[in-house]
């Protein structure tokens, strides 16, 4: 057998059982971490035992092995911070005001209009090398700094470009709705988008729709009108609800069979259980509501009711320049009440849910090898808030990155 053989794993995260698209969140509880050893050939995960004669050999005594972490709510590529922003969120300013004052995604919009291609893949590409040294083996890009149909079609092309030079997996997801560009109402902004959607399938081949529904933004009318896009061209609805203020969001997508709602930091507590009870996987940002003060989200009210949780970063210059999910999980267990378990599982399998990406997320034959060997137990990512706990990653069957300290763990 060719490839990798991991031998001596203190923990290996396992599902209940091998081709779940996704495992609800009351049943966190049943991915285990036993001691295991795991055989890599090709690209694929081939065996759950040591095989002696493969080229490479890696010594996981004391390490967890897990499967690769999957951001499943980033708006990577984006170019340029707002630190400024930030500073005024910690005065007292609210975003919405921030916003209704040219700043916000309206400022990352001008950025990126004045950066060349060139600079915009180099920001992109080191987040990205960062996001793997953090253990993040596929992510999300979205579009939505571009607030015209050209530059929307850029932010698609650029992120396609992203993908070619990155070692993870990527999706891209056109963001239409994100902010009302100026000499547009929400309406006249929705006709235009329609009109357009040829052309911007063509610019970058996003698999979903994204719309941001609030106050400063868009309402559930577009929200509604964006699922119908979705249909009539075949791609997911994901949708950013309940951030800062409730609309009641959630029974229309719902309605319109989102793929996702994502932020929820203001959900009203009726609209937990119809949540729960469907496909609509919700995806939790709490750095960005670390970050900018949001309300909790029901986090461990939603795992209790039995939804499909995720978690991911929201890395964007505005609400959340963090791209980190190991320091993600840490602020969710601790916000949420969540178990290690709760937040792996809304960070592995629940996030290729969101992704529609069924080859990662859990370590299983046949799967796509994309995997991680921790420095400790799995207990430990929580708790040591802050450390970066990736000793390896394997992306696709291949050693992509090695902490120096974790150098003598690999024979080849
Ligand atoms: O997910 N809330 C809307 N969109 C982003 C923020 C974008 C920005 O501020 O640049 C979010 O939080
Ligand atoms: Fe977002």
């Amino acid at each position: 057998m060719g490839g990798i053989s991991i031998a001596r794993a203190a923990q290996m995260l396992r599902p209940p059982a091998d081709g779940l698209r996704y495992l609800r969140h009351d049943r966190a509880g049943e991915l285990s971490t036993t001691p295991g050893e795991l055989t890599v050939d090709g690209t694929l995960i081939a065996a759950f035992e040591f095989s002696p004669d493969v080229p490479v050999q890696i010594d996981a005594s004391g390490c967890a092995v897990i499967p690769g972490l999957i951001d499943c709510h980033t708006h990577l590529p984006f170019v340029g911070w707002r630190a400024q922003e930030y500073a005024q969120k910690v005065a007292g300013v609210a975003y919405e005001q921030i916003a209704r004052d040219g700043g916000g995604i309206k400022s990352s919009a001008r950025s990126l209009a004045a950066a060349s291609d060139d600079e915009v893949l180099a920001q992109a590409g080191a987040a990205a090398a960062e996001m793997l040294a953090h253990g993040t083996t596929s992510f999300e890009c979205k579009s939505g700094y571009g607030l015209s149909v050209d530059a929307e079609a850029r932010s698609l092309r650029l992120a396609a470009q992203l993908a070619e030079r990155v070692v993870q997996t990527t999706t891209s997801t056109a963001l239409l709705a994100h902010a009302v560009p100026d000499g547009y109402d929400p309406d006249s902004w929705m006709a235009t988008i329609a009109a357009a959607m040829p052309d911007l399938l063509a610019a970058g081949r996003p698999t979903a729709l994204d719309i941001y529904v609030e106050s400063v933004a868009f309402s559930n009318d577009h929200l509604r009108q964006m699922g119908a896009l979705a249909r009539r061209h075949g791609l997911d609805l994901r949708a950013h609800v309940e951030q800062f203020n409730s609309q009641g969001s959630v029974p229309v997508a719902l309605e319109t069979g989102a793929r996702s709602v994502d932020h929820l930091a203001c959900l009203p507590p009726d609209h937990v259980a119809p949540l729960a009870a469907s496909e609509t996987a919700a995806v939790l940002l709490p750095g960005a509501a670390f970050l900018s003060d949001e309300h909790l989200e029901p986090g461990r009210q939603l795992a209790d009711a039995g939804a499909i949780c995720a978690l991911a970063t929201d890395f964007n210059p505005g609400t959340s320049p963090v791209n980190s999910l190991p320091l993600t999980i840490g602020l969710a267990v601790r916000r949420y009440r969540w178990s290690v378990l709760e937040a792996l599982l809304a960070c592995t399998l629940n996030a290729a849910w969101v992704l529609d990406q069924p080859q990662v997320g859990s370590l299983e034959v046949g799967l796509r090898a994309d995997l991680l060997l921790l420095d400790g137990p799995v207990e430990q990512i929580p708790y040591r808030l802050g450390h970066n706990p990736v000793a390896l990653v394997i992306v696709g069957g291949e050693v992509v990155h090695v902490h120096p300290d974790h150098a003598w763990r690999v024979a080849a």
